[in-house]
Formats: C-alpha cells, sequence, structure tokens
C-alpha cells in the first residue's frame, strides 16, 4: 500500500493503462480485461488488474491534470514496478486536419510548466514518448483503421484558458491537440527509466467549437483502450 493506493504488493501489474477519469477505468477493465478486479479505490480512484490476450494488466485512473497523474505514476513506478505506463484519454484538437473521434499518439509534448519543473529549472527539457511503444500503438490505430495523427501534443495546465495566445501559437507549430497530463508522465518515464505513451481520442476541437457526443465517447473510447492494449503487448 502506498499513500494513495490501497492494492497490495503484486497487485498490480508491470503493464498499466491510465485513462483520468476513473469511471473509465472501471468501464475498460470490465469490457477489455479478463478475471479483472478492483484493487485500489482509495478517494474514489478506482484500480482493476486483468488480463488482456494472456497478458496481466492494470487500469489505474491518474485523475485530472499532471499532479494528480504524478502521484500516481510516481507510486506505480517507485512502490509497484510498474515499467509500461500508458495514459488513455480526451484532449482537444488543435489542426484543422484533426477530426473529432481521431486519435492522437502524442510522440511529444509540450508545457509551460510541470511538477518536475523544479528539477529542471531553467532547462526546457523535451518530455517524448518510448519509440517502441509509440511505433506499436501507430500500427495498431492503422491495423483497426482508426483516423490517426502522430506527432506533438500541448500538456497545459488549464482546462478554462486565459491565455488563448499560447493555443494559438500552438497551433502555428504544428501541434495537434490540447489535454492536461502528458508532459509529466513523459517526464516520469525519461527519470525512471520506464516506458511512456499517451493515446488520445479528439473530444472536443478549439478551433471548431465541436464536441463529441456523449452517446458516442464509449465507442471512439474503445478504440483507443485496444490500441493502448496491443501497443504495450506488441
Ligand atoms: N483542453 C484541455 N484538456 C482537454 C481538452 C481541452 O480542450 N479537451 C480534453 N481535454
Amino acid at each position: 500500500m502506498t499513500v494513495h493506493i490501497g492494492a497490495k504488493p503484486g497487485e498490480i501489474a508491470e503493464t498499466v493503462l491510465m485513462p483520468g477519469d476513473p469511471y473509465r477505468a472501471k468501464w475498460a477493465a470490465e469490457n477489455f480485461l479478463e478475471d479483472a478486479v478492483l484493487v485500489n479505490e482509495v478517494r474514489g480512484m478506482l484500480g482493476f488488474t486483468g488480463t488482456y490476450k494472456g497478458n496481466r494488466v492494470s487500469i489505474q485512473g491518474s485523475g485530472m491534470g499532471m499532479p494528480s497523474l504524478s502521484i500516481y505514476a510516481n507510486e506505480l513506478i517507485r512502490d509497484y514496478g510498474a515499467k509500461t505506463l500508458i495514459r488513455i484519454g480526451s484532449c482537444g484538437g488543435m489542426q484543422e486536419k484533426v477530426k473529432i473521434r481521431d486519435v492522437i499518439v502524442a510522440m511529444t509534448a509540450t508545457t509551460l510548466s510541470t511538477p518536475s519543473r523544479g528539477i529542471f529549472k531553467e532547462m526546457n527539457f523535451a518530455p517524448c514518448a518510448d519509440w517502441s511503444l509509440l511505433r506499436a500503438a501507430v500500427a495498431a490505430a492503422e491495423g483497426k483503421g482508426v483516423d490517426t495523427h502522430v506527432g506533438g501534443i500541448y500538456s497545459s495546465d488549464v482546462f478554462y484558458d486565459e491565455r488563448p495566445d499560447l493555443n494559438e501559437q500552438m497551433t502555428r507549430h504544428g501541434i495537434l491537440g490540447v489535454e492536461m497530463e502528458a508532459a509529466e508522465l513523459y517526464n516520469l518515464g525519461a527519470r525512471h527509466d520506464v516506458r511512456t505513451l499517451a493515446v488520445l481520442t479528439v473530444s472536443d476541437h478549439l478551433q471548431t467549437g465541436e464536441a463529441l457526443p456523449s452517446e458516442d465517447r464509449e465507442k471512439t473510447f474503445g478504440d483507443m483502450v485496444e490500441i493502448a492494449l496491443e501497443a504495450a503487448f506488441a
């Protein structure tokens, strides 16, 4: 047990999928894993462990934003021995070519700040995904015929953004989408020498104002879960 995760030693797999929403963790475990059991419910941040095609895997909610994700990812890596951590979540599209429901596989994550800023200080570290996971996720997405974009994303600290000029600069520099967790996950992957990746579904669009209707979210989310699972065990 750790401060924030109630699982006993050995109850969490080396491969962990991390949705922001704990109820998405439950839904994904019930629909995509075999023999899934609840291993964490501290603070309602549900975590499950089961198998996918015979491979042991956990799905643990991260909460929203980098400080929350950082707590769970640190404990998963340091206390439970997680070796592969894949964020599965939603993002806002930032390019015209990026459409609602498309999948983004995040090669890099640009930020203003992360919980690791105190370490890097004046350095602008470049958080990037694990190449083997990135490659496998893109192959899995293409195999499923899902419209997929691979490139940089923006990990923001705010959902209610008072600096639209920053979004404009991100769009101008080819950033595909905005979310709130991946950069710190990638920082931790680098620091602890574990594999990290973010696979995201475009749930809304900053330029068009479109948003994915709630009834469509499960199907689209399911593609992303399968892409992440296939990538983890490729
Ligand atoms: N901004 C930040 N995070 C998000 C968004 C957004 O528009 N959509 C989904 N996650």
